[in-house]
């Protein structure tokens, strides 16, 4: 379906919502088109990349309408690899700590593309953007999500300062191939450093406002809630909104719960970390978190995506319980445990990730 490996774990047939497991993701430094997860909220848009056209509105000096060939033709065309993470990525594990209404996904809900297109901040600036400081740029998409009330189109804004820095981008390509409808072809905008929520897809309308979107996707959804909130009776506007990814790591092979053979063993798996900063230290620990071995890093230094790591180990008879936690360049790092996290919408559980694994 959608052009997915036939191994995708599958939350939803419709809207299409489907990760792929560790041991696919950790083939590549970019992600394949088939193996890259998918989070929809709604129904898949289908618009022709002929027919595309992208409205730029509210505080510009002169409001445009874009085709695609106007992109194409007028800006210059960067490229970036940049790692998308869901909010809910890993919401599995704060299922497990109290139930939470929502799909449980498990580690796939982050994958890496190199994505190419034009800078948002040149599109904006041909539109004569203000540059107040407090201004927020919204992203307006025809798909609409029945899980607001009444159903609404999808949307969502980022900070004026983020729209206009150059890693935001306006794109078509993914991986060299026209962005494919389910990632948000033709066009979708590419927010590194934010949580997924933010990367609009088949974005047909940006305006340019003083205050943050006011769509069910910014102001209810990707909220962090008090554990004690009600979902029923949560407010717009109530818990903490989600921006920028959280630092997070996770082990990917070998998966929780395999049987691998004893001798020289090779853990693999990668970390991320939020806006504008880096992965300094992977810590793999053997013995539920007492003694600490540091991973290898692999070479990638961009802040925009992920970096892989492993570390190889001689695995002993019986069972082991192999535990991973990242450090970020500001030294933070993860906190140990889902129940310290728990949200009743299940968002960012960057908690330490463990594999159980039986070695024989
Ligand atoms: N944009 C639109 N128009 N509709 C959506 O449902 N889902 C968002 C974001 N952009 C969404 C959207 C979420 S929650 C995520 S995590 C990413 O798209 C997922 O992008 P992908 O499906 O290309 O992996």
């Amino acid at each position: 379906m959608w052009g997915k490996r036939e191994d995708m774990l599958v939350h939803e047939d419709s809207p299409y919502n489907a990760e792929p497991a560790g041991s696919a993701l950790v083939e590549g430094e970019v992600t394949a088109l088939d193996t890259f997860y998918c989070r929809n909220h709604g129904e898949i848009p289908d618009i022709p990349g002929e027919q595309w056209r992208l409205s730029v509105t509210g505080l510009v000096d002169h409001g445009q309408d874009f085709t695609l060939s106007d992109l194409e033709s007028r800006f210059e065309t960067h490229g970036l690899v940049a790692t998308l993470q869901c909010a809910g990525n890993r919401r599995a594990g704060l299922i497990a700590v109290r139930d939470i209404p929502g799909e449980p996904w498990e580690s796939g809900a982050t994958s890496t593309a190199e994505w190419r297109g034009v800078r948002l901040s040149d599109v904006l600036e041909a539109c004569g953007v203000h540059t107040a400081r407090s201004l927020h740029v919204e992203f307006t998409a025809p798909d609409v999500a029945d899980e607001a009330t009444p159903p609404q189109q999808y949307g969502s804004s980022i900070p004026l300062s983020k729209a206009l820095s150059d890693e935001v981008l306006l794109v078509w390509e993914m991986n060299s191939e026209p962005l494919p409808r389910v990632h948000g072809g033709p066009v979708r905008v590419v927010v590194p450093g934010y949580i997924g929520a933010r990367s609009v897809k088949w974005i047909t309308g940006i305006n340019v406002q003083d205050h943050p979107s006011d769509n069910y996707f910014q102001t209810t959804a990707y909220h962090i809630l008090p554990a004690d909130a009600d979902l029923h009776t949560a407010r717009p506007g109530d818990g903490i909104p989600l921006s920028t990814v959280a630092l997070n790591c996770d082990i990917l092979d070998p998966s929780d719960g395999a049987t691998v053979s004893s001798g020289p063993l090779t853990i693999r798996g990668y970390a991320l970390a939020g806006d504008g900063r880096g992965i300094a230290r992977v810590d793999v620990s053997l013995d539920g978190g007492h003694a600490w071995a540091q991973a290898e890093l692999d070479a990638g230094q961009s802040p925009w995506h992920w970096r892989r790591w492993s570390l190889a180990v001689d695995a002993k008879p019986g069972p082991l319980t192999i535990t991973a936690r990242a450090w970020d360049t500001t030294a933070a790092v993860q906190p140990e445990s889902a129940a310290q996290l728990w949200n009743p919408h299940g968002y960012v559980n960057n908690s330490w990730p463990t594999a159980n694994l039986t070695v024989t």
